[in-house]
Parts: C-alpha cells; structure tokens; sequence
C-alpha cells in the first residue's frame, strides 16, 4: 500500500467513500442530491482535497456555507458527523498509506470538529 501520489488517488478515494456513505441510510437521506449535479459535487470535493494535498489552487471556497445549507435540509447531527468521519477515515485505510493519508484524516477530524460545533453547540 503506497500513499496519496496524485488526483487520481483522490478521485479513487471520494468515490470509495461515497459509495459506504450510501450504504449508510442516516447519511445517504442527506446526500440525495439530483443525478445531473453529482458529478459536479464529486469534482467540487475531489478539488477541496486536491487543494489541500498538493496546494493547487484548485478550490475556491464556500464549503461553510454549503454545509450551513444543507444543515438547513437535513440537520448535520453529532451522530451524522462521527458516521461521516469514521467512513472516511474507513475509506482511507483501506487505500492509503503514508503522511499524506494520515494528513487529510487530521484535516477532517480538525473541520468536522468546527462544524459540529457550530451545528450542534
Ligand atoms: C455530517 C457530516 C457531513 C455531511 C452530512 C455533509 C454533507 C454535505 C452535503 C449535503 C454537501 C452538499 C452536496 C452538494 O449539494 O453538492 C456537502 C459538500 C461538501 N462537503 Fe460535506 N458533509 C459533512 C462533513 C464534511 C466534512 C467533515 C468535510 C471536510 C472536512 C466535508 C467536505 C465537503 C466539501 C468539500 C463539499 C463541497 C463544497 C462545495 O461544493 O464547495 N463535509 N457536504
């Protein structure tokens, strides 16, 4: 097993989590979003991390705003973000190895930990 190397691993890596997230009935329901914009979002997230990764300039922002949206929606529960972090976290095991894998665990559990508290406070 070898570590994160590029956007092809990150694109390898959403999709693993978002297929568990979709075996997750709780978290699936938040992420009913129409066929024609998923692309969209996996490309949206996949430059999120590619940015953070290999600092590419590849994403432009807003992610508060996205999650204050949605939270509108479907409210982002404690019991939704520790489901949320424990697939990706799930998802990167089971792909990755290394500084990089290790890295974006932190980075998650750093955010998802400001959103909760934000949402759930
Ligand atoms: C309870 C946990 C979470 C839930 C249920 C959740 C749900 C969502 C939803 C519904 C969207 C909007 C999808 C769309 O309409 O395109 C979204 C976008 C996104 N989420 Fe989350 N999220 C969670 C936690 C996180 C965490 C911890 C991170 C990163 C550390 C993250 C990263 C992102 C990114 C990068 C986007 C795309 C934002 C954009 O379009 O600019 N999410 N999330």
């Amino acid at each position: 097993m070898d570590d994160i190397q590029n956007r092809t691993d990150i694109e390898l890596l959403v999709n693993n989590f978002y297929e568990r997230v979709h075996n997750e009935p709780n978290l699936a329901q938040v992420f009913a979003i129409p066929a024609e914009q998923w692309n969209m979002h996996i490309t949206r997230v996949v430059n999120f991390w590619e940015n953070w990764l290999f600092q590419t300039g590849s994403y432009n922002g807003g992610m508060m705003l996205v999650h204050l949206q949605a939270n509108e929606k479907n409210r982002l529960t404690t019991e939704r973000f520790e489901q949320w972090l424990s697939l990706w976290f799930l998802s990167i095991d089971s792909l990755f190895i290394g500084v990089k894998a290790d890295f974006i665990k932190s980075k998650a559990l750093e955010i998802g930990q400001i959103m909760n508290a934000k949402f759930n406070c």
